[in-house]
């Protein structure tokens, strides 16, 4: 690889792994799912829109002959279907990689999930953190240890943890909304790191970004209801200064699989602003190494779901 940066084929090989994508009906989410069934992983495509995810599945089984390729219906807006899919993942057996990637970004006005989060706070991070809680049985008996990747972003660079007012109900901004959640997963990876060493559960955390990648992210979120002209301006500057959704899936990927990968590392696109480049160590800001704030997010995120890491189903 010297001289042109990670690509997939440099992973290693992942016949009879198991993963987890979320997000994986477009952009980022099923290059990732593309990526690791090159590579051999049997993948679970986990996506709300049953239609999408059929399409989605159709095209990496038609770009990978022989793929293990499958769809689950998850919705990380509503807490009971969070619960549902896991049941699913882990009556099935053990699970290798869980990939947090579904997002949404910065709506123009404040919406909610079912549970009543605020929907960038319960969408990106508190449906994630459910999750991956509800699978870890099967990603502790993975006889290995198993990757979970936290999909983060350069917003996180000005993201605050607001922990007086988590769902923006005080006060609603679209976008400290996003940078919260953002920071809040890679926080999360941290954490779950430093909680996984200390009470020796076989796990690997890693937090990636994507740069700027050219997605729907910006058509489906600060270009909902009537757009404008700053939606169409950051399209403009994605497309002119970011790279693809296949190159942004590189750093998720690499932290999914790269034996280098350190845990509890985070890992971006080197080149210009970190926007595009290479896939390498990325900057991590103060506020996200806090340990303070990581065990409150932490706290607050068991109480608002009502779920706990444990090793066992129903311990
Ligand atoms: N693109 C970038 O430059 C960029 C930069 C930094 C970070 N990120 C992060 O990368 C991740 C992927 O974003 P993207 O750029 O690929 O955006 P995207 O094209 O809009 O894809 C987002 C994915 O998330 C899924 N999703 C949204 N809400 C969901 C929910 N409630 N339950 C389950 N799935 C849900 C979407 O499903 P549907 O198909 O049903 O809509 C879609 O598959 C996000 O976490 C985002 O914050 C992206």
């Amino acid at each position: 690889m010297a001289g042109r940066g990670w690509r997939i084929e440099d992973a290693p090989r992942l016949d009879g792994r198991r993963a987890v994508v979320t997000g994986a009906s477009g952009g980022l989410g099923f290059e990732t799912a593309l990526g690791l069934a090159r590579r051999g992983a049997a993948v679970v495509l986990a996506a709300r829109d049953p239609g999408r995810a059929e399409a989605a599945r159709r095209r990496i089984a038609g770009a990978v002959p022989g793929a293990d390729v499958g769809f689950a219906r998850l919705d990380l807006a509503d807490l009971a279907s969070v619960a549902a899919f896991a049941a699913g993942v882990v009556a099935s057996g053990p699970l290798d990689v869980l990939v947090c990637n579904a997002g949404v970004m910065a709506f123009p006005t404040r919406r909610t999930t079912r549970d009543g989060f605020e929907e960038q706070f319960g969408t990106n991070y508190l449906g994630h953190f459910a999750l991956a809680a509800r699978l870890m049985p099967a990603l502790t008996g993975a006889g290995g240890a198993a990757r979970v990747v936290s999909v983060a972003s350069l917003a996180h660079v000005q993201g605050r943890i607001d922990l007086d007012d988590l769902q923006g109900a005080t006060r609603y901004d679209p976008w400290t909304a996003y940078r919260q959640s953002k920071l809040a997963m890679l926080i999360f990876a941290r954490e779950l790191q430093r909680r996984a060493d200390a009470a020796d559960w076989p796990l690997r955390a890693v937090a990636a970004h994507p740069g700027w990648a050219v997605t729907d992210i910006i058509s489906n979120g600060p270009g909902q209801g009537r757009g404008g002209l700053k939606p169409a301006m950051m399209n403009l500057a994605f497309r002119l200064l970011g790279q693809s959704a296949a190159d942004g899936a590189l750093p998720i990927l690499y932290a999914a699989t790269a034996p280098e990968a350190e845990p509890g590392g985070y890992y971006g696109p080197t080149g210009r602003g970190e926007r595009t480049g290479p896939v390498g160590p990325s900057r991590v800001m103060p506020q996200a190494r806090d340990a303070g704030v990581a065990r409150a997010l932490w706290d607050a995120s068991e109480r608002l779901t009502g779920v706990r890491f444990e090793t066992e189903v129903g311990a």
